[in-house]
């Protein structure tokens, strides 16, 4: 049997977990958690639990998969096999395979790959507890740990979904609204609102993916100040140094 509500949203426009249309989940970041990583960040995003290490640069073997003039951006993310209801199956699969292919390439227009030719800089996301919203997650944790490990990037990149439930459109879904809603589409984008990931399921009509395009940009402001905040509480402190030492 089923267990799709019978409504996702109330008579007062309140999702099921309490949200409006338009809301995220909250979410919390914790970057540098991991000593044997060059860069790390540990993040929450309602029940999404979601770990991201990066390291490099370092040369990249085999040889022959080198870029001469710059460094390649590698992006693995993977579920744990606890992370689920039913567990997972440990290993690649055709969803992680092309979760973790789109996810690097939504890095590429921030990532100064210039300055490492030859090199590469790996990207692990581990996701310990999903609760829909897992690659999008991963991408927002990703981009901190990518800054921890002292990559240079253009800007951040932050990720967000829309989708389509009781015939609204809806931010962030959670787990029953991504099951049983009738879109999902996850959103990577830059401090400049260029789109770096899009990707669909289910149906929604042009005017409706302009709109949620939107939505998600509203949401993917609130999470450039969540990275800001972290990235201020790690290293803002070093203008301040600077200020006292004059
Ligand atoms: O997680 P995300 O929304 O990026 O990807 P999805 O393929 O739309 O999956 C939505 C959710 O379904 C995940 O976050 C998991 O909670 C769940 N899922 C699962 O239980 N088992 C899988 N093999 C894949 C996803």
């Amino acid at each position: 049997m089923s267990d799709k509500p019978e409504k996702f949203i109330d008579e007062n426009g309140i999702r099921l977990d309490g949200r409006r249309a338009d809301e995220i989940r909250p979410m919390t970041v914790e970057m540098g958690v991991l000593s044997r990583a060059d860069g790390s960040c540990y993040l929450e995003w309602g029940n999404n639990k979601v770990l991201a290490a990066v390291y490099g640069p370092r040369e990249l073997h085999p040889r022959r998969l080198q870029r001469p003039g710059e460094a390649l951006v590698r992006y693995r993310y993977n579920m744990a096999a606890f992370s689920v209801e039913d567990r997972i199956r440990p290993g690649p699969s055709r969803r992680s395979t092309e979760i973790s292919k789109v996810s690097g390439e939504a890095f590429e227009p921030v990532v100064m790959t210039q300055y490492y030719p030859s090199a590469v800089i790996d990207v692990f996301a581990e996701v310990l507890q999903a609760d829909a919203g897992t690659r999008t997650a991963a991408i927002n944790a990703a981009t901190l740990a990518l800054v921890d490990a002292g990559i240079p990037m253009k800007g951040l990149v932050a990720a967000c979904a829309v989708g389509k439930v009781d015939g609204q459109l809806v931010l962030d879904l959670n787990k029953p609204e991504d099951n049983y809603g009738d879109a999902d589409l996850p959103i990577a984008m830059t401090e400049d609102g260029d789109i770096t990931l899009l990707q669909m399921d289910g149906n929604l009509t042009v005017d409706e993916i302009n709109r949620g395009i939107e939505m998600v940009k509203k949401g993917c402001e609130q999470i450039f100040e969540i990275q800001k905040a972290a990235l201020m509480s790690k290293f803002g402190t070093i203008e301040e140094e600077e200020v006292l030492e004059d």
